[in-house]
């Protein structure tokens, strides 16, 4: 091999570890038997919350065979609903918003990781392959209380 072909190999080598990164922060397994599929949102007057059918009475909703959505409302400092139970081998789409100031809508152990600014839906379609338990957490500071602000995820056999 000349200087030159070790080069290509090595540029092809770095390549397809680029693009395996890329993927792996994209279709990337996040943790511990959970999977995130997509990653969407849209947009929400943060004054009328209420007003939306999915937040005015915040929670996880059956949609289908294996399917549930999940509405969440950040705010400080507190998730409403604060435990979130689902059933293991599910797919759910979590949709949160804040009231007030940017959280975040962190699952403790799995790259389930989500910014949570107010005026924005941040939402999240996640595999739940395993039961098990986890801690959400808010991962942007949001004030005096920041560090308290948690909740819970469980998933059920
Ligand atoms: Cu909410 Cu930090």
């Amino acid at each position: 091999m000349n200087i030159h072909t070790y080069e290509k190999t090595w540029l092809a080598v770095s390549m397809v570890l680029i693009v395996g990164f890329i993927a792996t922060v994209t279709y990337g397994a996040v943790g511990p038997g959970i999977a995130m599929i997509d990653d969407d949102g849209g947009s929400i007057d943060p004054d009328t919350i209420n007003d939306d059918e999915r937040f005015n009475d915040p929670g996880v909703t059956h949609v289908g065979e294996n399917e549930y959505e999940a509405a969440v409302v950040a705010q400080a400092w507190t998730y409403t609903p604060s435990e979130i139970t689902v059933p293991a081998n599910s797919t759910v789409t979590f949709y949160v918003t804040s009231r007030d100031v940017t959280h975040s809508f962190t699952v403790a152990g799995t790259n389930v990781n989500t910014m949570v600014v107010p005026g924005q839906i941040s939402e999240m379609t996640v595999e739940f392959d395993e039961p098990g338990e986890y801690g959400i957490l808010c991962n942007e500071y949001c004030g005096a209380y920041h560090h308290t602000m948690e909740g819970k995820l469980n998933v059920v056999p």
